[in-house]
């Protein structure tokens, strides 16, 4: 890979960044030199937090609240983003959410809820960030795979990360709603014999929005420290 400073002159945008993966990928976009832009729905806190630590390793952060599951509060995150930069290099569509429920105890509200969280938006987001990286230049999006086909023409690449399970809010809300010890279970079934970390999948997402990964298209990496091999016991 190139200096240590490959994303310098870049604006990322990183999706739920205020905690667990999303904070690790911001705090590690900046540390290669780019700005960020810490987006949160509830946890204002949390997102104060991570643009300090931004800011303490000399970069720029902005934070700025959107709940993306309402389309209005995403164009207005895009329009600030707009004023405040006049372009986007980088978008992580990080942020997820959602009722985790048996089917028969699925509710429309729920469901909908979740589609428009972890689906909808990151076509929302990924739609009002076309503009912006046109007047980049170029861009890149991490999230779900054939946007890819479309976008490669406009110099914007699009790959998708598929961690394994990582420590996060969100698996402690799994853990009890399941009632199963899912983290010991997963460390004994992973060759690498410990659980993904948040930087990990940083260090993944850093290196595919970076030129090295200029020919990279289209592609999924699987961050799972080997748990989805086959292991003879
Ligand atoms: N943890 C895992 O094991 C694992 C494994 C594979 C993939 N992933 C993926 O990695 C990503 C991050 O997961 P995580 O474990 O870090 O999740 P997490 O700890 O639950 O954090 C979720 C983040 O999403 C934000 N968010 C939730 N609803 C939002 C909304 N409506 N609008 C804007 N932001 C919203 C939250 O912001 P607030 O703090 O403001 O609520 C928070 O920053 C997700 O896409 C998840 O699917 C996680």
């Amino acid at each position: 890979m190139q200096s240590s400073q490959f994303l310098a002159g870049k604006i990322a945008l990183i999706t739920g960044s205020g905690r667990g993966i999303g904070r690790a990928i911001a705090i590690k976009c900046a540390q290669l030199g780019a700005d960020i832009v810490v987006n949160y729905s509830r946890n204002r806190f949390q997102a104060e937090e991570t643009a300090e630590i931004i800011h303490s390793m000399g970069r720029k952060a902005v934070v700025l609240k959107a709940n993306i599951t309402k389309e209005e509060e995403i164009k207005s995150l895009f329009n600030k983003i707009s004023d405040e930069f006049g372009k986007l290099d980088i978008l992580v569509n990080n942020a997820a959410s959602g009722f985790n429920r048996p089917l028969v105890e699925q509710k429309i509200t729920g469901w909908d809820y979740t589609m428009n969280v972890n689906v909808r938006a990151a076509m929302l987001c990924s739609q009002y960030s076309i503009p912006l990286m046109e007047k980049a230049g170029s861009g890149s999006i991490v999230n779900t795979r054939y946007m890819a086909v479309e976008l490669a023409p406009k110099k914007i690449r699009v790959n998708a990360v598929s961690p394994g399970m990582v420590e996060t809010d969100a698996l402690k809300h799994f853990a009890f709603m399941t009632n199963k010890d899912v983290t010991s279970r997963t460390i004994a079934n992973t060759p690498a014999g410990r659980l993904v970390t948040p930087e990990d999948v940083a260090e993944s997402v850093a290196f595919l929005c970076s030129s090295s990964a200029e020919m990279i298209c289209g592609q999924v990496i699987v961050i799972d420290g080997g748990f989805t091999l086959i292991v003879p016991k």
